[in-house]
Parts: C-alpha cells; sequence; structure tokens
C-alpha cells in the first residue's frame, strides 16, 4: 500500500476569499465524544461498544482506546477557545450516549448533562453556535448485548435517550443531527466488522439499517413535535456519508456496478428519508442475498419525518467496474460485480483518493434528486504531519485538500446547489476509531504526551479564508 503523497500535491496557497460564498456562510468545526473527550469511566459512564471493541486484539492499531484520547472533558475551556480563535461561527459535536443515559436505558444521569451545558455556556459565552449531533458510534454496550442495532428495541432505546437529551438541552440549542453515518454503523460494525462492534453478518447489518433509521425516525418525531410545543427554533437533519460512483467504461455491466453502488451507500439511507420509501432495485439487489428490510407498517412515515437540512460528510467518490479483473460479471460469490478501481490520484494518508469535482457532483445530484438544503458535516484529509525545527506544522497537503473542496461547494453554488455551510474534519487530531491515534485529521495538532494543541498552518489558513470571506 503507497501511504506516501506524491510529490506535487500540495500548492502554497495564500489565503484568498472563496468566490461564491456569501458572507454569511457558515464555517465550522467538528469532533465526536469517543474520539476526543477521554474520561471514560468519569461521572458515570459507562463503557461503549467502542470501549470494548478496542480491546479486542487486534482490531484498533496497536490496541489504543479512547480512555484519555484528547482530554477534551478536562480541558475543554482551553479548546472552546481554540475554535473561537479559529473564528469559526459553529461547533459540530456529539453527546456520549452512555455519559447521559448510562447503560443506556433509565433516567438522565446529571453529571454527563453538565458537561454538556458547561460546554454549551462556553461557546455562547464566545459567540459559537453549537451543533449537536445525538449519536456518533457510541451505542452503551448493555445495548449491544441485549441485540444491537439489528434489534427493533434499540431503535426505541435511541428515541428516548434522544428524548432525554432534547428535553435538557433543546431550549438553548437549535441544530440538532440524529444520527452520524448509519452506513458506517450498520456496515462497518455489523457486516464487515472493522468497527465497532465488529460482527459480520450482512443480514444483520440490513436489519440494523432499517433500526437505526427507524431510530433517526423516532427521535426526529419527538423533537420537532417538542420543539413546536416549546416554541424553540430548530434545525434538524441527519449526517449520512455521501461519496459518488463513477463508471470506469461505458458497458452495462459498470452502470450497474455504479447503481448497485449508489443503491447501498446512498439511496438506500436517502430514499426512506427524504422520500419515505426503500428503492425498489435495492429491495431486489438485497432479495438476491435473502436479506429483507425488517419493514413494518407505519415505519416509513416516522423515517420520513421532515428535515431541515442533510449533514454530508465527503471523503472521496470511487471509479466502479462491474467486472472481475478476469473480465467476468459474477464473482466468486455469484453476485454481480461490484468492484472499486484504483485511479492514479494523489492520496491522503488513509489511502483515500483526493477527488474534489466529485463533491461538486455530489452536491449537484443532491440537490436534482433530493432537494433538501445541505452543509457539509465533515470535510478533511489525515496526512503524515511533522512538526518542523520551527515547531509549527506546515501541512500544505492538508490545506489544499481543504481548499480544493471548499472551491468544490463554491461551484456547486454557483451551479445551484443549496449549500449553507462547511465543518471541516476535524479541530484536532483525535482517536481515529481502528486506526487508533496513528491518523491525524485535525487542523490544530495534538501531543499525546503533553496534550499541548497547536495550530497548524491548514487552522490558520482556514482563520485567514473564513475572516476574508466574511468580508471582514
Ligand atoms: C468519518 C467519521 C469521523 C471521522 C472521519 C475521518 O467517517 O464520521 O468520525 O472518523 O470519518
Amino acid at each position: 500500500m503507497n501511504l506516501v503523497i506524491p510529490q506535487g500535491y500540495a500548492r502554497d496557497l495564500a489565503a484568498e476569499p472563496v468566490t461564491g460564498l456569501p458572507a454569511d456562510f457558515r464555517w465550522g468545526v467538528a469532533t465526536a465524544a469517543y474520539q476526543i473527550e477521554g474520561a471514560a469511566a468519569e461521572d458515570g459512564r459507562t463503557p461503549s461498544i467502542w470501549d470494548t471493541y478496542c480491546r479486542v486484539p487486534g482490531m484498533v492499531v496497536r490496541g489504543e482506546n479512547g480512555d484519555v484520547a484528547c482530554d477534551h472533558y478536562h480541558r475543554m475551556p482551553e479548546d472552546v477557545q481554540l475554535i473561537a480563535d479559529l473564528g469559526v461561527d459553529t461547533y459540530r459535536f456529539s453527546l456520549a450516549w452512555p455519559r447521559i443515559q448510562p447503560g443506556g436505558r433509565g433516567p438522565a444521569n446529571d453529571k454527563g448533562l453538565d458537561f454538556y451545558k458547561r460546554l454549551i455556556d462556553e461557546l455562547e459565552s464566545k459567540g459559537i453556535t453549537p451543533w449537536i449531533t445525538l449519536y456518533h458510534w457510541d451505542l452503551p454496550q448493555e445495548l449491544e448485548d441485549a441485540g444491537g442495532w439489528p434489534a427493533r428495541d434499540t431503535a426505541y432505546r435511541f428515541a428516548e435517550y434522544a428524548a432525554l437529551a432534547y428535553d435538557a438541552l433543546g431550549d438553548r440549542v437549535k441544530h440538532w443531527t440524529t444520527l452520524n453515518e448509519p452506513w458506517c454503523s450498520a456496515m462497518l460494525g455489523y457486516a464487515y466488522g472493522n468497527q465497532a462492534p465488529g460482527r459480520t453478518n450482512f443480514g444483520e447489518a440490513i436489519h440494523a439499517v432499517h433500526h437505526l433509521l427507524l431510530g433517526h425516525g423516532l427521535a426526529s418525531r419527538y423533537i420537532r413535535e417538542t420543539a413546536a410545543a416549546r416554541g424553540n427554533e430548530l434545525e434538524l437533519g441527519i449526517t449520512l456519508n455521501l461519496g459518488t460512483a463513477t463508471p470506469e467504461t461505458d458497458s452495462h455491466e459498470d452502470a450497474e456496478a455504479c447503481r448497485r453502488a449508489d443503491g447501498l451507500g446512498r439511496r438506500l439511507y436517502l430514499d426512506p428519508v427524504v422520500k419515505g420509501a426503500y428503492p425498489e432495485d435495492v429491495i431486489a439487489d438485497l432479495a438476491l442475498q435473502n436479506v429483507e428490510l425488517p419493514v413494518q407498517d407505519g415505519d416509513l412515515e416516522i423515517i420520513s419525518t421532515p428535515l431541515d437540512v442533510l449533514g454530508v460528510n465527503f471523503y472521496r467518490g470511487t471509479l466502479f467496474s462491474g467486472v472481475t479483473e478476469e473480465g467476468s460479471p459474477v464473482g466468486a460469490d455469484g453476485l454481480p460485480v461490484t468492484r472499486g478501481i484504483e485511479r492514479d490520484l494523489p492520496r491522503t494518508a488513509m489511502d483515500w483518493e483526493i477527488t474534489p469535482t466529485a463533491l461538486t457532483d455530489l452536491l449537484l445530484r443532491l440537490q436534482k434528486d433530493y432537494g433538501i438544503p445541505t452543509v457539509i458535516t465533515e470535510n478533511g484529509a489525515a496526512f503524515d504531519d511533522t512538526v518542523s525545527e520551527d515547531g509549527e506544522i506546515h501541512d500544505a497537503d492538508r490545506t489544499t485538500y481543504l481548499a480544493d473542496h471548499i472551491a468544490a461547494v463554491a461551484a456547486a453554488r454557483a451551479e445551484g446547489a443549496d449549500v449553507r455551510g462547511y465543518f471541516a474534519w476535524s479541530l484536532m487530531d483525535n482517536f481515529e476509531w481502528s486506526y487508533g491515534y496513528d491518523k491525524r485529521f485535525g487542523i490544530v495538532r495534538v501531543d499525546y504526551d503533553t496534550q499541548e494543541r497547536t495550530l497548524k498552518d491548514s487552522a490558520k489558513w482556514y482563520r485567514d479564508t473564513i475572516r476574508l470571506t466574511r468580508g471582514a
């Protein structure tokens, strides 16, 4: 595997206003609870599936875990100051379910809620808008033991937790995202096993998809009704990881491979949430594998509770072939082939191809097919940063990545896509799931020995770009 950035990717960028983004465009940085908080056993927090998964030998690089992470739980005011220094207007963070409702059942844990109340106080005092994600992958372990997301009851447990959180924080926070990337929770967690809880059963994963979406719908309904009853301002959404599927050739097989990839990766989530129906062709593809979505009467109506915004996490687009390397349209498993093809493109340290124009294509497609306002809730890149002798981190590759993707957003807007904001992933280096602390996505560096934070060049570029774009 080639983890080295080809020479010449990074450009030397002076901050300049990005043309086409309005002065009121929403700028943010994003994080997630388990990736930064640490304090894993403090103030009543119980283990999540990630605490457990990290302890299974071989699952996380160097056997690392989120016990301490960025120690954000103890350094929160300092981190909010950092966010303020960047000049962003919004901070997207997630609530830890096992902090707010330890064990996944029963009443709210006041100490857990207090942490987030203090965080909101701190953000408000600096004029930064909080944007809450309810679920960024940390299912209480007890609920996994009771069946996890493949079990329908987990959807109801999630709705109950969402209600506890909204009751406590809804009067103060307008922006609510239910789930982060349900595709990852379901597929990586239950089909491929490379994320918590590490199961490998495709049928269970498809059940997980439906129950995640049902949980999203139940939570959305509660939040909407409660906000209306209380007269709270609300911007409600879900965040999906979305890419693009481009055919390698104009063959029928390659077109079909793209249809399948798009179906399982995107339409399986977007269609029920926005249009209230699962896509027929995906249902047929699943039937080929004897897998069925466990839909009950009334579920789709709940799942399609109206949303205000779609959160888009974008990292890359993919080229697909519908035949094996030997040219067969049927794979060893007897199923039609859907094969990602590597291209000769610059890559990040995750070995992900860098494809900014795919972001423009994606946003235009979302506008055309779904017509819902979007915000980029995550975009960013891991690179193998080095600290220079001057103590600085000259991460021109990350800056170039950000600049090219922000320009891609502006291009989509110019062609009519209603994109309202952009949040960099991530505020700071953090626990990158199965990759442990090995992959650094932050625009701020974290020295894990001292917990010292240092603005990388990309953070300074981001700060200056935001300021210039606002015309300040
Ligand atoms: C996304 C996750 C986020 C982070 C980035 C790199 O899939 O939502 O937590 O790990 O990838």
